[in-house]
């Protein structure tokens, strides 16, 4: 299995994703603004991913803190917190994971500066196993949405290089193939920064999946021809209304999905629900360099001085959502508010 992540002796060891394919070459971490730099520049990319490497970064940045009192070593990772929350402002994971990582610190707060230092690693490394069994349980729940012989169209990359393992929006796919179901992938491009031809469909092939690439612009097409069978995509944040942000272009997929009667699944472990956020209008959107439009591998592909609009994200409107799978079942996008009341009987909404 492909890790993206892992805490390897002292350090935070990243798959360098803006390489692939070409290239399947790792950076070592010694230092958090290593792991911030990585998370900006897309080294390291996809929400769980870039939560799981955050929760890392904080438990470096807590080795190299001298401070002996719990106060200051609080304060200072509150501050190094602060700046991986900023790092890529769409994705909720970074937040959830910085907030457990705290949480933690305060629970502990009795201990020897030296235990946290270690429980920290812990978490981090906890946060990165759990993501993986998160996944297996999304894939046991939307497994049931694919049929034998079915063509699933998914957008950007939702698979294991975008965690800690197994994927979101892959992970029904997987587990449909280990149930002898014969499933087909076709795997949008994802412009501009080519997340579904690069690392999509090189995971997928190494997985054994049957996939084929497509440009952005074909999925209607091909959903007209009778050729798609259902979408399945991932998110970085899903709110309570069930608006469901994710790479930009997945609207545009929802609108076809529902244009021709095929349904579209959003693939969304619990670190990806805002529950502080109620409707998809109030999520912050990422506007990336207009570089990653006008230039390809460094090749100018536009006029210099064009003007650019690169938003990272989009949002889908709940109605255009047939079901968000999490690792508790699959639901209602109207149904997701619930998830968060307590007492509620999951069994009495899940799909
Ligand atoms: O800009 P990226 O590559 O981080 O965007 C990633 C996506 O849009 C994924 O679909 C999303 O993070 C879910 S990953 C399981």
């Amino acid at each position: 299995m492909v890790r993206s992540v892992e805490w390897k002796e002292g350090k935070v060891k990243i798959l360098d994703q803006s390489l692939l394919p070409e290239e399947v070459s790792y950076i070592e971490c010694d230092h958090y603004e290593m792991v911030a730099d990585a998370i900006r520049t897309l080294k390291i990319r996809g929400a769980p991913a870039i939560g799981i490497a955050s929760a890392m970064g904080l438990a470096l940045a807590a080795q190299d803190i001298k401070a002996k009192d719990f106060d200051t070593i609080y304060r200072e990772l509150k501050k190094v917190a602060d700046v991986f929350i900023s790092t890529r402002p769409t994705a909720v994971n970074i937040k959830w994971a910085m907030q457990r990582m705290l949480k933690l610190l305060k629970n502990h707060r009795q201990e020897s500066i030296e235990r946290l230092k270690e429980l920290l690693v812990e978490e981090s490394k906890n946060i990165l196993e759990e993501d993986i069994e998160v996944n297996r349980a999304i894939g046991v729940w939307g497994a049931q949405f694919i049929r034998d012989g079915d063509t699933v169209l998914t957008h950007c990359n939702a698979g294991a290089l975008a965690t800690g393992g197994y994927g979101t929006a892959t992970a029904p796919i997987l587990v449909a193939k280990e149930q002898g179901k014969r499933v087909r992938v076709i795997a949008d491009e994802t412009r501009p920064v080519l997340q579904g031809a690069r690392l999509t469909t090189w995971e997928l092939m190494q997985a054994g999946i049957d996939v084929t690439l497509i440009t952005d612009n074909s999925a209607g097409a091909l959903m007209r021809k009778g050729e798609i069978d259902l979408c399945i995509v991932g998110t970085d944040r899903t709110v309570l209304n069930g608006d469901v942000a994710n790479k930009i272009g997945t609207y545009t997929v929802a609108v076809l999905a529902k244009e021709n009667g095929i349904p579209f699944y959003v693939a969304a472990p619990l670190s990806s629900i805002d529950p502080t956020i109620p409707s998809g209008e109030l999520i912050p959107i990422e506007e990336r360099p207009p570089e990653e439009v006008t230039t390809i591998k460094g090749r100018r592909i536009a006029p210099e001085g064009v003007k650019v609009i690169n938003l990272a994200f989009d949002v889908t409107p709940a109605r255009y959502i047939t079901a968000i799978i999490t690792e508790k079942g699959a639901f209602r996008p109207q149904d997701i508010r619930k998830l968060f009341m307590e007492g509620i009987n999951l069994s009495e909404i899940r799909l």
